[in-house]
């Protein structure tokens, strides 16, 4: 079983890019003066990874860099997250999602080689950036995300004529300080061509940052290193909360645990794992003034929550090989008796997969502390999950797995 590198990174960006929508960060950089509000952040990572693309092409760069360029650049921001989004000071968040995301990606397999260059995303030509580099010294992919990022966050939605003059006078104006003499001008003869604007206004509607951009890599990834991203990831999305823990890393141990005890072979015992790590990857997409509430949810608010289901299915899907994997994960809310979200699938639809995935979420989610109430111990949980049971929402056969294993 092999995953294509290709396919998750794609996905990942729109993990990212609707991670950055939920955020909440409004700051103001100071050796730059851009304002980075990342309310108004859409397709911030896959517009980005389109301009430096475009800056490699034009510079015919070989072919090892670009791969560097667009892997990195889509996944720049990736030390973005969490609750401790609400930052007053500038400098100590620039500082700190750069060196949080370079020490992400030195887990990733096969990406570890680019840990560096997202380390220095945020450094300027002249020296005057966060980690104080100048220059060459200063790599030149980093460089190239840097000038990339600044014009996406400047350029914002749609550009007008003044829009695209206004960006056009900023990047000449800070070649030498921001940015290199060579890629500036690099942009400058870019910009002068009408096709790179309308091909970044219309960038939501159409794939074609994927199709025509992605590098060919040749790369797979092994089950088993794709289980070592799963728990980077699994990682974020309980930080993300601050009263989940260790959530999503329990229910991979959970289902794993299950998987064996029902004799399923290992490949599908880790398949499992990775589904449970998963399952709530969507929460990114979910704002944190939502996901971090400790009273209840109003209507309203609920409904968004309920999304996240939707949102783990859109980017498990975009990976194309796990199709099992993307379903079992999806599938966690979804009831027996069809009362569940988001599709209202009923027992027929609902593989034996699925139902241990769901029992294994209320399970822990009970276990849990919550701001309203205390973890529950076990006689009460079973009580309750019988009662599901016996009430058409959850599997029986599920439950007794889960007890035979536990
Ligand atoms: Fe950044
Ligand atoms: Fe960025
Ligand atoms: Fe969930």
């Amino acid at each position: 079983m092999k995953i294509k590198v290709n396919n998750l990174v794609s996905s990942l960006g729109i993990l990212l890019d609707l991670n950055q929508k939920a955020s909440q960060v409004n700051i103001l950089e100071a050796s730059s003066m851009v304002n980075y509000d990342f309310k108004k952040f859409s397709h911030h990572s896959i517009k980005s990874t389109y301009i430096a693309m475009e800056i490699c092409n034009e510079l015919d760069f070989d072919y090892d860099c670009k791969k560097k360029v667009y892997v990195s650049c889509m996944l720049h921001d990736i030390g973005i997250n969490s609750s401790n989004n609400y930052y007053l000071d500038t400098k100590q968040l620039i500082h700190d999602h750069c060196e949080k995301g370079s020490k992400i990606l030195e887990k990733f397999p096969k990406f570890s080689n680019l840990s560096n260059i997202i380390y220095y995303h945020h450094e300027n030509y002249d020296g005057s950036g966060i980690f104080n580099i100048s220059k060459d010294l200063i790599p030149i992919e980093s460089q190239i995300i840097r000038l990339s990022d600044i014009i996406e966050t400047i350029y914002y939605d749609s550009s007008s004529p003044d829009l695209r003059k206004h960006i056009i006078e900023w990047v000449k104006n800070n070649s030498g300080k921001l940015f290199s003499p060579l890629l500036s001008s690099a942009f400058l003869r870019i910009s002068k061509r009408d096709i790179f604007w309308l091909n970044l206004d219309n960038i939501s509607f159409h794939d074609f940052v994927f199709k025509k951009y992605t590098p060919n890599f040749d790369l797979e990834l092994s089950l088993r290193e794709f289980l070592d991203i799963s728990y980077v990831f699994a990682d974020i999305v309980d930080m993300s909360s601050s009263f989940t823990g260790e959530h999503s890393k329990n229910i991979g141990d959970l289902s794993y645990m299950i998987s064996s005890s029902i004799g399923y072979d290992e490949e599908k015992c880790i398949k499992m794992k990775i589904a449970g790590l998963l399952h709530d990857i969507g929460k990114l997409a979910i704002p944190r003034s939502i996901l971090n509430k400790n009273s209840s949810l109003t209507i309203e608010e609920f409904h968004i929550m309920k999304s996240h289901v939707y949102y783990t299915n859109l980017v498990l899907e975009k990976i194309e090989d796990i199709p099992d994997i993307c379903e079992w994960a999806s599938n966690h809310h979804e009831k027996l008796n069809g009362k569940g979200y988001p599709r209202m699938l009923t027992g027929e639809s609902l593989s034996e997969e699925c139902r241990i995935l769901a029992v294994c979420d209320v399970y822990q989610a009970l276990r849990e502390d919550r701001p309203y109430r205390k973890g529950l111990n076990n006689d009460t949980i079973f009580k309750i999950l019988n009662e599901s049971c016996n009430n058409g929402f959850l599997c029986k056969n599920a439950l007794s797995h889960l007890k035979n294993a536990l």
